[in-house]
């Protein structure tokens, strides 16, 4: 009796901690490179999730948001600056936008607790984020 429950107990570990292995190899073998890197955050819904307000061609998801303008020729309409203090913070151009920001830690209200005094995404994300809209330029398909 002691035996099986033990043997249970790793085989529900094995199986609970599968999944999650597999996708951190997945999503390192994909996120080599800044600009992979970039456009993983890029989507990703627990950090930037940009595409819930922006459309991007080039990205294959099938849900985009059309709150904010299409960022499919970003790149060549912005520079690596300019991007990112719209990211960082998107009140200094528009004190009414709705879009959040970024890296921008003061005057945040009603924020949970771990994301008090502390910015939404960190500074290599930041870094990665904008190598990856600096290479959105035109409509055409990349991969
Ligand atoms: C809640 C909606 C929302 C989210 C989420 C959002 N944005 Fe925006 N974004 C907007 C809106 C709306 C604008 C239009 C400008 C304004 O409101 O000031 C905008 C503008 C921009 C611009 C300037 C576009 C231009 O044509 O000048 C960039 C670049 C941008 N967003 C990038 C991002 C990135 C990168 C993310 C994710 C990290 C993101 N946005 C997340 C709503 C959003």
């Amino acid at each position: 009796m002691r035996c099986s429950a033990k043997a249970l107990f790793f085989m529900t570990m094995a199986l609970l901690t599968a999944p999650a292995a597999g996708l951190a190899q997945t999503d390192a073998k994909k996120a080599d490179t800044p600009v992979d890197r970039g456009k993983a955050v890029f989507i990703d819904r627990e950090r930037g999730h940009c595409l819930l307000c922006h459309q991007v061609s080039q990205i294959k998801e099938s849900f985009q948001g059309n709150i904010g303008p299409d960022l499919s020729n970003i790149g060549a309409r912005l520079g690596p600056d300019e991007l990112y203090k719209r990211i960082a913070d998107p009140t200094e151009q528009n004190p009414n936008t709705v879009m959040p920001a970024y890296f921008r830690t003061h005057g945040l209200v009603q924020v949970a607790q771990a994301y008090q005094d502390r910015p939404v995404l960190n500074a290599s994300e930041m870094h990665d984020l904008v190598a990856f809209l600096l290479t959105l330029q035109g409509s055409d398909r990349q991969e």
